[in-house]
Formats: structure tokens, C-alpha cells, sequence
């Protein structure tokens, strides 16, 4: 019998302390607690299907990625009751005995399906309060027979939500390859052949939230990522080193920039760093759809964005390299991007 305790199984547990292992050093707790930002950006998307609207949405969006590297999106066609049912889903997966999740429980970062806890528990010396099941979501009929046979409406809940989502992500990506400037066709293969991969958090109350997060800070190494919350507790880097946390806004959707959008505008645009506080009474819930362009690809900064003035300034850099990365490195001790700076 292996031992495996979960963040959810503390939570049952009831445990009045967190276990030293998650007890992060002092300059790395998540005091002071930041201030939930009213300045952070939403954009209304319907107007990107409006031709005469069409190019203030993508100003608007220009400015968000220029910024921070991070939106909340609303009017984004996905209705809330797939949201809401994906969410349900979720849970009902999170309350399942730890047995049965157990059944897909894996540390190697190139499974296609894994169930685990903390980043990863084996190897992480500090622990996060996190519970995850990870998946390829893209194309769905190659993936969809490995994800979890309970909840039984689980393939079909969290399936309705994960092609939703695809659809919105290449509507999202087209608006910022067209906000930089670039060719919406561009990178029409790499989008069509990129991967989805989702990533489906649970983090549950937390006795003493201030020692400790649900995630460290990082960027997501993809091109954007696609986030819906239950509740707040994202908290993003802003320019001047603040975290700012994100407020729940009922219906929206979050929208992060990657690396691979840093990369490819050549740092026009950032990928925002971000990391998830706990709360001591609420247990949330996260569903975050990453998204990347074709897996053996090499991205490097578009040519129409480099120039005399603008030399390159990343190397170029594929999802298989980035997967080498973290399965050999702390993402807790920096950042995949810095490592392709010139
Ligand atoms: C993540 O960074 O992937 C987790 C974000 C979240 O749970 O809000
Ligand atoms: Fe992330």
C-alpha cells in the first residue's frame, strides 16, 4: 500500500494545523493579503463577431495583453448552465474516495490522464494545498476513453464544457495574433494541430491559508489559458511586482497569456505570473483549459515583429522542451520563459 494524502483528505480529516510540508517560508506566503482589483480587465466579446466592432474589442485586447497578460472575458458564447454542470462534475469527482481517484493516480508529467495532489507529490519539498486530475481534452474522441468513469456523467459534463472551449480559444486567439499585427491565418496548423490539455483543481478549506497556497507562482507555458473559478483566490503579478486578485465575476471567463504568446510577440505582450490562495471556510474549484500550438513545434518570436529596433529576444523553444523542463526542474525555483531569454 502506497501512502497518498490528498489535500481534500486533510480536509476530511479535519485537521487543525496544516502538516509542516506545506509550510511555506515567510517571504513566500500570501501576506499581505492583496486586494481584490476592480481596475483588472473585462471585455464584452460579443462585438468580435460584429465587423464595425470588431477592431475596439481587439484594441481593447491589445492593451489587456500589453499590460498584464490577462483578461476576463464575458458574453463569450459558452451558456452557464455547461459551465455550472462542469463545475458539479468536478466536485462530485473531488468527494469521490480517495481509492477510486487513485485508480488514476500518476507523477509522470507525460501521461495523457493523471490524478494527483500538491504540483507533484513525489518530488515537491514544499507541498501546496491542491488536489488536481489533469487530461488531454484535444481532439476529444483520441482522449475521452481515458478520462474518469466516475462521476458517471463526468465525459459528458466536463466533454460539453472542454469543446466549448476549444471553439473559444481559437476565437480568442485569432482576436490577439490580430491585435499584434499578425495574419489571422498565420498559424492556422499549429492552432488546428494544437493541444488541449485541462487541468481540474480542487482546493479545499484550509486551517491556517496564510502558511500556505494552492499554487506557486507561475506562468503557463502554452499560448493562452482559459479559466473558470467557483469562487476567487487567482492572484496575478502586476508590473510593479503586486499581486492583485482576481474577482469572481459571475459568467466570465478568465484568460491568461502563456509563454508561447511572450515568445511570439517577441515580449510585446507578457505571460502573466500568477499563483491560488486558499481559503479557511470555502473549497474551490478551478478548471483550467491550457492551450498550445502543435507539440513538436518550434515558436519563436513572428519575423513581422522583429527588426532592426526589435531584435529577437527569446529563443525559439518547443511544448516537448518545455515538458523536459519541468520534469527535471522546480517550477517553483523559475521560470521556463527566463531560460529563453537572449
Ligand atoms: C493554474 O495556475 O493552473 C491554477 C489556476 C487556478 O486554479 O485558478
Ligand atoms: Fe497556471
Amino acid at each position: 500500500e502506497r501512502s497518498y494524502t490528498s489535500a481534500m483528505t486533510l480536509n476530511k480529516l479535519g485537521v487543525p494545523h496544516v502538516p509542516h510540508r506545506y509550510v511555506l517560508p515567510p517571504s513566500e506566503r500570501p501576506i499581505p493579503i492583496a486586494n481584490s482589483s476592480n481596475t483588472l480587465p473585462i471585455i464584452d466579446i460579443s462585438s468580435l463577431q460584429d465587423p464595425t466592432l470588431r477592431f475596439h474589442t481587439v484594441d481593447e485586447i491589445r492593451r489587456a495583453c500589453k499590460e498584464i497578460g490577462f483578461f476576463q472575458v464575458i458574453n463569450h458564447g459558452i451558456p452557464l448552465s455547461i459551465m455550472k454542470e462542469a463545475i458539479a462534475t468536478a466536485t462530485e469527482f473531488f468527494n469521490l474516495p480517495i481509492e477510486e481517484k487513485l485508480l488514476l493516480e500518476s507523477d509522470n508529467v507525460y501521461d495523457p490522464v493523471r490524478y494527483g495532489t500538491s504540483l507533484n507529490h513525489t518530488t515537491d519539498k514544499v507541498h501546496f494545498w491542491r488536489d488536481f486530475i489533469k487530461h488531454y481534452s484535444h481532439p476529444i474522441s483520441k482522449w475521452i476513453h481515458l478520462w474518469p468513469l466516475n462521476p458517471p456523467d463526468y465525459k459528458e459534463k466536463m466533454g460539453n464544457y472542454a469543446k466549448a472551449v476549444q471553439v473559444l480559444q481559437k476565437q480568442l486567439l485569432e482576436a490577439v495574433l490580430e491585435s499584434l499585427g499578425l495574419n489571422l491565418n498565420y498559424l492556422d496548423k499549429e492552432i488546428e494541430e494544437g493541444m488541449q490539455a485541462m487541468a481540474v483543481n480542487c482546493y479545499p478549506a484550509c486551517p491556517e491559508p496564510d502558511l500556505t497556497l494552492g499554487m506557486p507562482p507561475h506562468s503557463d507555458y502554452g499560448s493562452i489559458t482559459i479559466l473558470l473559478q467557483n469562487y476567487q483566490g487567482l492572484q496575478l503579478k502586476d508590473q510593479n511586482d503586486n499581486w492583485l486578485s482576481v474577482p469572481a465575476v459571475e459568467g466570465a471567463l478568465l484568460v491568461q497569456l502563456g509563454d508561447q504568446l511572450e515568445v511570439l510577440s517577441n515580449g510585446n505582450y507578457r505571460s502573466v505570473v500568477h499563483r491560488v490562495t486558499v481559503s479557511k471556510e470555502k473549497k474551490r474549484l478551478s478548471i483550467v483549459s491550457l492551450h498550445s500550438l502543435a507539440l513538436n513545434k518550434k515558436i519563436g518570436p513572428a519575423s513581422k515583429l522583429v527588426d532592426d529596433l526589435n531584435p529577437v529576444s527569446y529563443k525559439e523553444f518547443s511544448f516537448n522542451e518545455f515538458l523536459d523542463f519541468i520534469s527535471s526542474n522546480d517550477i517553483t525555483k523559475g521560470r521556463f520563459i527566463n531560460t529563453l531569454k537572449r
